[in-house]
């Protein structure tokens, strides 16, 4: 079964609790379990991960790209600011799909842009949960 990285920067984990207006009620648990069973559904096996840690999210991206491994990447605040993450993005060689539960271009001005999205395959934003679900099945489409 093809792998696919399924990566969550800062603030993720409090899903469910941060900001529900925003950001919607589901868990971060019920999120990568939507996203397994997805997956799953589409032949992929899905690997969700989170981290609070910029270090920690480049090494996963750096793993990725060793793997020849698609990521579905949500990078929460360091989509705004994080080079570093970008460079990391440059070097894979699968689709990189970006993902956002809100739509960030909807929201303040230091969220309209974004250092990855130069780099993503695309962008899907604003539909909370269902923008993985979205980028699972656009992932599919394409290999
Ligand atoms: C987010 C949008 C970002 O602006 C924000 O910093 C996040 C979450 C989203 O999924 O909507 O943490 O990436």
């Amino acid at each position: 079964m093809h792998e696919v990285y399924v990566l969550n920067g800062p603030n993720l984990n409090r899903l469910g609790t941060r900001e529900p207006e925003i950001y919607g009620s589901m868990t971060f648990a019920q999120l990568a379990d939507l996203c397994v069973a997805t997956a799953r559904e589409l032949g992929f096996l899905a690997q969700v991960r989170q981290t609070n840690d910029e270090a920690e999210l480049i090494g996963w991206l750096h793993e990725a790209a060793d793997g020849n491994i698609p990521v579905i990447l949500n990078p929460a605040a360091f989509t705004h600011y994080s080079y570093a993450l970008r460079d990391a993005c440059a070097m894979l060689t699968a689709p990189l799909i970006e993902v956002h539960l809100s739509n960030p271009l909807a929201r303040e001005e230091f969220r309209h842009m974004s250092v990855v999205s130069g780099l993503a395959t695309g962008t899907i934003a604003g539909f909370g949960a269902t923008s993985y679900v979205l980028a699972l099945e656009a992932l599919a489409r394409q290999t």
